[in-house]
């Protein structure tokens, strides 16, 4: 069997956190996470399978628009997730993968979460397979990045945190068109992040502030499904900002510590904090790494984003909402 396919997978912005796991191989969470699926920070990822059993093909898209080799750092993960996919399927043969992000990689903006489930998506196209979201999801973060079982569905998602042996996949909550949140995301810094959040997820039991944030999450959890199935994002906001604050505070305080936020993260806390106090629903959470996503209103975004672009420290800003789960499309990147 020999084939080609692209898909186009989104990224996703947590407000429950996928923080620290109970086992890493296979990998499973220490807790539910629920994020929001975004629309315009996707990855797209052409796969061809080839009889030839030569090695595995990585390409990577770069700033000046060609697909060049990526760094070992890059191609080795996906190396191991096609091989994974490979024996699944029970076929030989080799991939050539080639990959391009809307926004910047490695920044704490969830590209291994877009990545893996368009490459998860892509792979299983080229060898004629069709999977069910639920089967995506498994199959997307059994790559090591949990985050991605919430990129293979649209909308509000959960990711729970199965007690037994069962392997895990993500469920919708609601729908892309239930609620017209927006994420305005300012860019601060697009380097890549000192620590890959999988360190921080074994690193995570090692804070002493692990087990206090678990006591906390069946509450939260409540919270946020609640103000997701009312579309109250006043019920939402301080939840999803605790939350953030909670993720770095195990982050700086694991043995050794991991500090993601740079000065201008703070710049950017004040200012929404500035917004707020003048009366705007806009609320803070960040991933593991220094950009912060501002989630409010579709009538508030333009303001948001006006001031947000204002700071100093912000490099740019990118208009962002709820979008749908990954698709397969016609348009190929070789
Ligand atoms: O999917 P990973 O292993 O890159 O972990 C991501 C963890 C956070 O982005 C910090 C939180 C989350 O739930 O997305």
């Amino acid at each position: 069997m020999a084939g080609k396919a692209t898909a186009v997978a989104p990224a996703n912005i947590a407000f429950i956190k996928y923080w620290g796991v109970r086992t890493l191989d296979p990998l499973t969470p220490a807790n539910p996470s629920i994020s929001m699926t975004l629309r315009r920070c996707q990855t797209r990822t052409t796969v061809e399978h080839r009889q030839d059993r030569g090695p595995d093909e990585v390409l990577l898209r770069t700033e000046d628009g060609r697909l060049s080799p990526p760094p070992e750092s890059f191609v080795e993960p996906v190396r191991r997730h096609v091989e994974r996919i490979r024996s699944a399927a029970g076929c030989g043969g080799s991939f050539r993968v080639a990959t391009e992000n809307s926004f910047p990689a490695a920044a704490g903006l969830a590209s291994s979460a877009s990545g893996f489930t368009a490459l998860s998506l892509a792979a299983t196209r080229a060898l004629g397979l069709a999977l069910a979201p639920g089967e995506l999801s498994r199959l997307a973060c059994r790559s090591g990045s949990g985050s991605a079982a919430r990129s293979a569905l649209g909308g509000f998602v959960e990711w729970p945190a199965g007690e037994g042996d069962e392997e895990l996949h993500a469920i919708e909550l609601a729908p892309a068109e239930h609620w017209e949140l927006r994420d305005v995301i300012a860019l601060v810094d697009v380097g890549t992040k000192p620590v890959a959040s999988v360190e921080g997820h074994r690193l995570a039991r090692t804070s002493p502030y692990f087990q206090t944030r678990l006591g906390r999450l069946g509450a939260r959890l409540g919270a946020v499904r609640q103000a997701i199935a009312r579309r109250s994002l006043d019920d939402l906001g301080p939840v999803l900002e605790e939350e953030a604050i909670d993720l770095h505070l195990i982050a700086m305080s694991s043995r050794p510590p991991i500090f993601y936020w740079r000065p201008a993260t703070l710049e950017v806390l004040d200012e929404v904090r500035r917004l707020r106090n003048g009366g705007l629903s806009a609320w803070a959470t960040m991933d593991a790494g220094p950009n912060v996503h501002v989630i409010c209103a579709p009538d508030a975004a333009t303001r948001v984003a006006q001031r947000l672009a204002d700071l100093p420290g912000v490099m740019s800003v990118i208009h962002d909402g709820v979008g749908q789960g990954p698709r397969v499309v016609s348009e190929h990147l070789f």
